[in-house]
Parts: C-alpha cells; sequence; structure tokens
C-alpha cells in the first residue's frame, strides 16, 4: 500500500494505474477509521480496480468553536486496517501541502449548504465542498464514495458534482450502526460511558418515524413522537429534528405522500451526534 503524503506523490500513482487502463474508487475520510469507513472501501473495492482512501481532517470545515483540535486521530491504526482492506494508495497530506499558502478560491453549493446542519454549522460544507474538490482534481477519481449517514453532506456533493460536470459517478453507502443502533462515527469514542448508554435513542427515534409512516401519520405528528421518543434519553440535547423532503431537502408538511428523510442532531455533551433515515408511506 502506497502511502502519499504529497500532491505530486499522489498523481504519479494514479497515473501509472490509468497507463495500465485501472479504474480509480477514491473514498474521502477525516481518519479515525471504523467500521462504517470500512464499509465504504469494501464498497469502493467492489466499484473500481484501484481504491484510494484520504485522510485529512480538513480545517475548512470547522467552525471557530468546534472540535477541530480534539477530531480523534490515529494514523498507525488507520493505516493498519486500510492495509488489511487492500487498499492501493493512502493519500494523507498535511494542511500546508493541502492548501498551501494565500488561497482564495472555495466551492459552495449555497441552496443546500445554508440550510439544516449548514445553519448550524456556517461554512461548514463550503469547506467540505472545496476539499472535495481539490481531492477529485488530484486523485481524478472515477467512483467516490460516501457515508449516507452525511445525508446533507453527501446531497451537497451530488449537486456540486452534477452543476460543474465533475466527470466521476458519486456512490452512497447505507449507514453503519452498533448493535444499539446508534450510527458508526469518529466521534462516538468522545462519549462519556452515560452518554453513550443513551445515544442509541437515535435509531429508536427514526425506527418511530418509520413505523408511524406506514401507519400513515403526518408530518406534525411524526415530529411529535420523533420529539417523544428522543426526550427518554435525558442527556439528549436535541439540536434539530426535520423532515424533509428527500431528494430536494424541501420542507414538508402535512401528509406524507412520497419518501421523506429525517435528519436528527442532537447533542450529548459536547458530542453532536447526527443520524438520518428515508422513510415512507408505502414501506
Ligand atoms: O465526511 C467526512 O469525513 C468529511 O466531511 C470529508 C468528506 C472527508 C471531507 O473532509
Amino acid at each position: 500500500m502506497k502511502i502519499c503524503r504529497t500532491k505530486a506523490e499522489m498523481r504519479s500513482a494514479v497515473c501509472a494505474w490509468r497507463r495500465e487502463g485501472a479504474t480509480v474508487a477514491l473514498v474521502p475520510t477525516m481518519g479515525y477509521l471504523h467500521e462504517g469507513h470500512l464499509g465504504l472501501v469494501r464498497l469502493a473495492r467492489d466499484k473500481a480496480e484501484r481504491v484510494v482512501a484520504s485522510i485529512f481532517v480538513n480545517p475548512t470545515q470547522f467552525g471557530p468553536n468546534e472540535d477541530l483540535e480534539t477530531y480523534p486521530r490515529d494514523e498507525a491504526r488507520d493505516l493498519a486496517l486500510l492495509q488489511a482492506e487492500g487498499v492501493d494508495a493512502v493519500f494523507m497530506p498535511g494542511v500546508a501541502e493541502m492548501y498551501g499558502a494565500g488561497g482564495d478560491t472555495f466551492v459552495e453549493v449555497p441552496g443546500l449548504s445554508a440550510i439544516l446542519q449548514g445553519a448550524l454549522r456556517p461554512g461548514h460544507f463550503r469547506g467540505v465542498a472545496t476539499v472535495v474538490t481539490k481531492l477529485f482534481n488530484i486523485v481524478t477519481p472515477d467512483f467516490a464514495v460516501f457515508g449516507e449517514k452525511d445525508y446533507q453532506q453527501l446531497a451537497v456533493i451530488r449537486q456540486m458534482v452534477r452543476d460543474l460536470d465533475m466527470p466521476l459517478e458519486i456512490v452512497g453507502h447505507p449507514t453503519v450502526r452498533e448493535a444499539d443502533g446508534l450510527a458508526m462515527s469518529s466521534r462516538n469514542v468522545r462519549l462519556s460511558a452515560e452518554h453513550r448508554a443513551q445515544a442509541g435513542v437515535l435509531s429508536r427515534a427514526l425506527a418511530r418515524a418509520q413505523e408511524l409512516a406506514k401507519a400513515g401519520a403526518d408530518i406534525a405528528a411524526l415530529d411529535a413522537a420523533i420529539r417523544d421518543e428522543l426526550a427518554s434519553a435525558p442527556a439528549a440535547d436535541v439540536k434539530s429534528v426535520d423532515i424533509r423532503d428527500a431528494e430536494t431537502l424541501a420542507e414538508l408538511s402535512g401528509r406524507l405522500e412520497r419518501p421523506a428523510v429525517v435528519l436528527l442532531a442532537v447533542a450529548f455533551g459536547s458530542v453532536l451526534l447526527i443520524d438520518q433515515q428515508v422513510i415512507s408511506p408505502d414501506t
């Protein structure tokens, strides 16, 4: 497995594969890998002959009061996990290599970035869209695999790729969960034991929403039932509950007539957990 710390090393590895006619899939990550990331890697493996994983904790997507400094990191463990999955190359640049000095260009999908998580984290999706564009330009993948857990991020990236005619396919991977339903996330290790024991409430609230959607509940009833379930966890600080059109993320009201996505943001202490599920009146 090649370890590329510079853009030049990464480009030359991809160039050599291209000369052999190989296809390339990219799995962008911020490291501290878990089973959820490894699912993305396995899907990338199914899609292309060569797989690149990137590990880069991207400063431009963190707000001034967010957890950039404390974001968990474990390079040696990440590399061992990627090697065991048969990844061909890992791109792990430092911040200076990735952004250089004097950069002044950003990529923004303003509509989708200003709502929901974007309203809570101004500038976040601009940072994501910019770094993902840079990764696409450096690795030039045929496929890039992202988790559906970050539903809004995936929607932003899909729109960006469509709007800017980026020549690759975006592939979504279903959320990978712990035994109690908690969506896997690098942030989960920062939950205290007490908070970890309560964190399964997000997936229980989503399951309840799906049941009620099937039974014909309207948006207001779904919202009330989700909040009720979340309130059963005493430490859950509910930041947002949104039920939106599954495709456009537009607001919905009244009867649920087509697939919607439920998006949750719930803090336990200083750890913000997000989760999502597509619900539909007829599944
Ligand atoms: O989902 C993430 O881990 C990050 O937002 C991404 C896509 C790697 C960009 O930094």
